[in-house]
């Protein structure tokens, strides 16, 4: 471990004009001295390694409810956007697979031989769907808030589009069965997802499955109730029925879905996996931070809340570790608030404090994957607006792919006394950098963010001091707290645009002189690269 130095603080006080509520009296002092931080952190030695595909995303199985819309995923902005997150897991799920029922019809059947540049959307027809999109999300908010859900056919059609996409954008699709689908004893009916794998079979699409939602709400939802130990049996019978598939024999098969750890769900949680946990080839749960109704702008840059989420993975952890010892753990859905997202903040630049914090904590925790709801979706919780364009937090997730590499590293801010409220305020985490993207042996990548108003300088220990950085720093394209609600984003000061429909910009980053600290703008979110730290345990 190398720790150094002390922590300075200015004290100096302005008079609190011109802050808003959620900038607290800690940050009184912009503009005159920024907050020292120092880093501790040891490069001696790997952590963890989560899976290559660690950031991986959803499509909310709502888009199937008017099956046409399904044809969005022809889009060449949408697949260039998704192509470029690859390698991910492409999630098709949510509240709506339990209500969704595979109906074959034959009229349609498209050529395997089709290429990538077939399928691709026209322009005026991506409009059109596009206008409907945007009408058909109105609705199914509705829905979701009187939790009336109606039974959804989908076709062929459904499910050759899906793959379509997570082929030409080379992620692997991982498609969500209908539990709710039951016999009359309770028990899973699976004659529909037979019907469903058999179509796939033939068209030998590679999938990865799951069974089910949330069954912890299946009651509110369907009036049904499922015990976890059922479930568990359920999927036993399920990857059965996979085991007798020459394409599907050893393919992942995830769940149970379940919402984060509360009252009665750790049971659920637990008897799923005293019967279903040899089925599983990991344990996937939910994660919101806050209920997107209530969700306040403050929620999203309180180290309370980011924090919150360290609790939960705990409780998960040694569920899963007393069950199942050596299961693999993921957050199989996640975002910001539930609900579909908080308006206006879980679509702007805020969002990417929790997005970027959950990213690092959950790796540094233990979790192997964390799949974002949602890459398209009903919301405001998605990577891409109602034009499908990139969101703030699309851009954070380019870069994490690009900048991150699957090993993490210990690194800490140096706590002072009295100081634990300011120094909360800059969080940071540490991995090997990417070499799958050029990064030479040795180097490394912090993640960085200030949650708060006030500038902040990071000490770098002297070993690090010595090298050249490459600076990646988000910043919102406007200032302050006004900028925190912004759908824009800046990289380095420059706004963050697709160039065209099939190219994204240069992601370029500033290269930084050797010195002994960093800069963090208030309000920011940063990735910083040293290239030649030469570091043991990323060799
Ligand atoms: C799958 O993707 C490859 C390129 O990544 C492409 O050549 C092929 O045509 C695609 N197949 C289908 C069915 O889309
Ligand atoms: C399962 O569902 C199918 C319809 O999809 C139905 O024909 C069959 O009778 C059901 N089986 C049981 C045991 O409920």
């Amino acid at each position: 471990m190398i720790s150094v130095v002390i922590l300075v603080v200015s004290t100096q006080l302005l008079p609190a004009q011109g802050f808003h509520a959620v900038v607290d009296h800690d940050d009184i002092g912009v503009g005159t001295r920024s907050l020292e931080v120092d880093l501790s952190l040891d490069l001696s030695r790997v952590v963890r390694e989560v899976d290559e595909r660690f950031l991986s995303v959803a499509i909310d199985a709502s888009l199937v409810a008017e099956e046409k819309l399904m044809y969005l995923l022809g889009s060449p902005k949408l697949r260039t956007l998704a192509k470029a997150l690859a390698p991910s897991y492409l999630r098709f799920g949510g509240t709506m697979q339990d209500f969704m029922v595979f109906s074959s019809e034959k009229f349609f059947t498209q050529s395997h031989e089709d290429s990538c540049e077939k399928m691709e959307l026209p322009p005026l027809l991506e409009e059109r769907l596009k206008k409907q999109w945007t009408r058909q999300q109105v609705l199914l908010q509705k829905e979701d808030l009187q939790m009336k859900y109606r039974r959804v056919k989908f076709t062929e059609y459904s499910v050759d589009l899906l793959t379509s996409f997570a082929n030409c954008t080379e992620m692997d699709l991982i498609f969500g069965l209908n539990a709710l689908l039951r016999t009359s004893d309770n028990i899973w009916n699976s004659s529909n997802a037979r019907s469903l794998i058999k179509y796939c079979e033939s068209k030998q699409y590679r999938i990865s499955w799951e069974l089910g939602n949330e069954p912890n709400s299946y009651e509110k939802k369907a009036g049904i109730r499922v015990s976890g130990s059922q479930l568990g049996e359920d999927f036993v019978h399920l990857r059965e029925i996979l085991r007798e598939s020459k394409l599907y024999h050893n393919r992942g098969l995830y769940g149970p879905d379940i919402s984060q750890p509360r009252d009665h769900r750790k049971d659920l949680l637990q008897g799923f996996l005293s019967t279903g946990s040899q089925a599983i080839n990991a344990c996937t749960w939910h994660h919101y931070y806050v209920n997107g109704r209530e969700a306040t702008l403050a929620d999203f840059i309180s180290p309370e809340v980011l924090d919150s989420l360290g609790v939960k993975i705990s409780e998960v952890l040694e569920s899963v570790q007393l069950m199942s010892p050596g299961m693999r753990s993921w957050l199989g859905e996640s975002s910001s608030a539930y609900g579909g997202g908080a308006e206006g903040l879980s679509d702007a630049f805020v969002a990417g404090f929790m997005w970027l914090d959950k990213l690092g904590l959950a790796a540094k925790m233990g979790l192997d994957v964390v799949i974002r709801q949602v890459l398209i979706g009903s919301g405001t919780y998605h990577l891409v607006d109602d034009n499908l364009d990139p969101l703030p937090d699309y851009w954070l997730s380019l870069l994490y792919k690009r900048l991150v590499g699957p090993e993490v590293l210990m690194v800490n801010t140096l706590p002072v006394a009295g100081l634990q409220n300011q120094r909360k305020k800059v969080r940071v985490y540490l991995h090997c950098a990417d070499r799958n993207r050029g990064y030479s042996k040795g180097a490394i990548t912090l993640m960085a963010m200030n949650l708060g108003a006030r500038p902040s300088r990071l000490t770098l220990p002297a070993q690090l001091s010595l090298g050249t950085v490459e600076g990646f720093v988000l910043q919102s394209d406007q200032p302050d707290e006004a900028g925190l609600y912004s759908r824009s984003v800046m990289l380095n000061e420059k706004l963050l645009q697709m160039l065209d429909d099939h190219t994204l910009p240069e992601l370029k980053g500033n290269i930084l002189p050797p010195a002994d600290h960093l800069l963090l703008p208030g309000f920011s979110l940063a990735f910083f690269v040293f290239t030649e730290a030469q570091a043991a345990a990323c060799q």
